[in-house]
């Protein structure tokens, strides 16, 4: 491992997240949340993005985690550099390398992601999931700083807990709700109307900020920060990454809430030149 990739431990301001990724929890990882509700959707979504790669193609994942897109990886035949913050993570992804057959194809570097730069391989992409959901508010622009430094064209970033009122989207999720066979006309009806009343608070509501941008109720860990995604996409616009696509989470569950309301979404972004804006 480089030395340049991890600043030091008095440089460096600590993600309350990532000292929970250790021993039993990394050892329970996946055992603990293969069966979720989005867990599956998120891997087909990551076996969509990959469909256009070449096999030999070098690509990223930040965090690695467990590797739980090994099979996924072998599958398309990409070479990989996992980085994670977390020994034990790691040393679980290793076992999934050696399982997939991706001994000699897959790098695992233990890093921390803001600390990331130009001396990392050139990846034709960079995989990153359930990671900004951990990061404070105060180290979100480090991280994402450092996840743009990993020198590839595209992020394929996964999300957590957004409300999201981009009108496109929000038009598409309601006409999906609409056209759903999974449920009735009167929870139709909900649905819009819900939609149109966290809407309504959205743009006529109290502007006051809650006072800390930390769910008091969270499935995920003991840290868990929602950071809006006006917030993650102009984050990333700085360091030159803007979105091209998105996917969306949608199932019935989803739609027993409203349509500004989901749970997990992914990001296509792209590095753009200001000439290319
Ligand atoms: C919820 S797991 C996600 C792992 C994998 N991407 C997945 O989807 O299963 C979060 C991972 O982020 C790692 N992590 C937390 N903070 C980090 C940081 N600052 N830099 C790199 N990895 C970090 C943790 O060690 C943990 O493995």
């Amino acid at each position: 491992m480089s030395d340049k990739l991890v600043k030091t431990e008095s440089e460096r301001e600590h993600s309350p997240g990532e000292k929970f990724y250790t021993r039993e929890v990394a050892a329970q990882y996946e055992a603990l949340r293969q069966n979720d509700r989005y867990w599956a959707w998120e891997n087909e979504i990551v076996d969509h993005c990959l469909r256009t790669f070449q096999v030999g193609d070098q690509i990223a994942d930040c965090p690695v985690g467990t590797g739980r897109f090994m099979d996924i990886y072998a599958r398309h035949g990409l070479r990989v550099a996992g980085i994670d913050i977390s020994r034990d993570m790691l040393d679980e992804a290793s076992k999934k390398v050696a399982a997939a057959g991706l001994t000699g194809r897959v790098e695992l570097i233990q890093a921390d992601a803001s600390g990331m730069g130009l001396e990392q391989a050139l990846a034709k992409a960079l995989i990153c999931f359930r990671l900004l959901h951990l990061i404070s508010d105060s180290n979100l622009n480090g991280v994402v700083k450092g996840l743009a430094a990993i020198p590839s064209q595209t992020i394929f970033l996964q999300v957590f807990n957004v409300k999201d009122f981009n009108p496109g989207r929000v038009a598409g999720r309601v006409l999906h709700a609409l056209g759903s066979g999974e449920i009735g006309v009167v929870r139709k009806l909900k649905y819009v109307y819900r939609t149109m009343r966290a809407l309504g608070a959205a743009l006529i509501g109290p502007k006051k900020a809650a006072p800390a941008n930390q769910h008091k109720q969270n499935t995920f860990c003991d840290v868990t920060y929602a950071h809006p995604l006006s917030r993650i996409l102009s984050t990333f616009a700085q360091h030159g990454f803007h979105m091209k696509d998105s996917f969306d989470f949608r199932d019935n569950a989803h739609l027993m809430g409203e349509s500004g309301c989901h749970i997990s979404m992914v990001l296509v972004l792209q590095k753009s030149s200001p000439l290319d804006r």
